[in-house]
């Protein structure tokens, strides 16, 4: 598959690695040129434009902070109609009610994935890889007590589904339905939740029983 990765930080160079390795074409595109290329020799990916990146493949990553969205997709989300568009970001913002001394973090904005499709018609969004640190899509470590690290996925189009299911398993980690792109904004409340649990030396795993004790099941 051909990837576009715009933004040459810690997500793209995470997730980009694992999907050179997995056989993929990657390109990275950054404001810098300098940056894109150094990023791009990292990782064994093609360098390029922000517009080179948007144009380049069947997917395009996402992999900049909330903040740079509305000018990239002003300027370049015309470029992702129709393209599988895979948007990791998250919109935390320092939480000011928080006890002095502690981090923690608030949304700075509740739907983040529905406001980059409304910004790109046309363009097939899905929320993933939001939840975890760049350094946990990097490692080699996929399996937890027995059981594979599972990403979400919420999006509309089942085609770009499939797709970003497939990129998942690509890196060796489980993909998960996770429903409608109206969903997302519930996985971007979960990771901004679960992040505050992990900076304050909470075990956010532990707070979920295996599904055969979760008492889910419709009687
Ligand atoms: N890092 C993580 O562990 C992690 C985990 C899950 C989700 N996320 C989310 O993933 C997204 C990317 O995170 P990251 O850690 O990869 O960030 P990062 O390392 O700071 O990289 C951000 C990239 O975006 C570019 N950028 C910033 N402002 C821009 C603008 N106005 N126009 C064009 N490019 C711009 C930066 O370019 P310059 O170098 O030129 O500024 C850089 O290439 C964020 O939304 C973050 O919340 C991160």
């Amino acid at each position: 598959m051909r990837i576009g990765i715009i933004g040459a930080g810690a997500m793209a160079r995470a997730l980009g690695r694992g999907w050179v390795a997995a056989g993929h074409e990657v390109l990275v595109g950054a404001r810098s040129a300098t940056a894109a290329a150094e990023a791009a020799d990292a990782i064994g990916a093609r360098a390029g434009s922000i517009g080179e990146a948007a144009g380049f493949g069947d997917a395009v990553l996402l992999a900049l902070p909330v903040g740079a969205l509305a000018e990239v997709l002003g300027s370049v989300g015309a470029l992702l109609a129709g393209r599988t568009v895979i948007d990791c970001t998250n919109a935390f913002a320092p939480d000011t009610a928080a006890p002095e001394g502690a981090t923690a973090f608030v949304l700075a904005e509740d739907a983040v994935a529905e406001r980059i499709a409304a910004a790109a018609p046309g363009a097939h969004v899905v929320k993933a890889f939001n939840v975890c640190a760049a350094e946990v899509w990097e490692s080699d470590t996929r399996v937890f007590e027995g059981r594979r690290l599972a990403v979400p996925l919420c999006g509309d189009d089942p085609d770009a589904l499939r797709r970003v299911a497939t990129l998942t398993e690509d890196l060796k980690l489980q993909p998960i339905p996770a429903g409608g792109l109206h969903r997302a904004r519930y996985l971007e409340a979960v990771s901004v939740f679960t992040v505050g649990l992990w900076f304050a030396g909470q075990d956010a795993r532990a707070i979920f029983p295996p599904l055969e004790h979760a008492f889910a099941v419709v009687d």
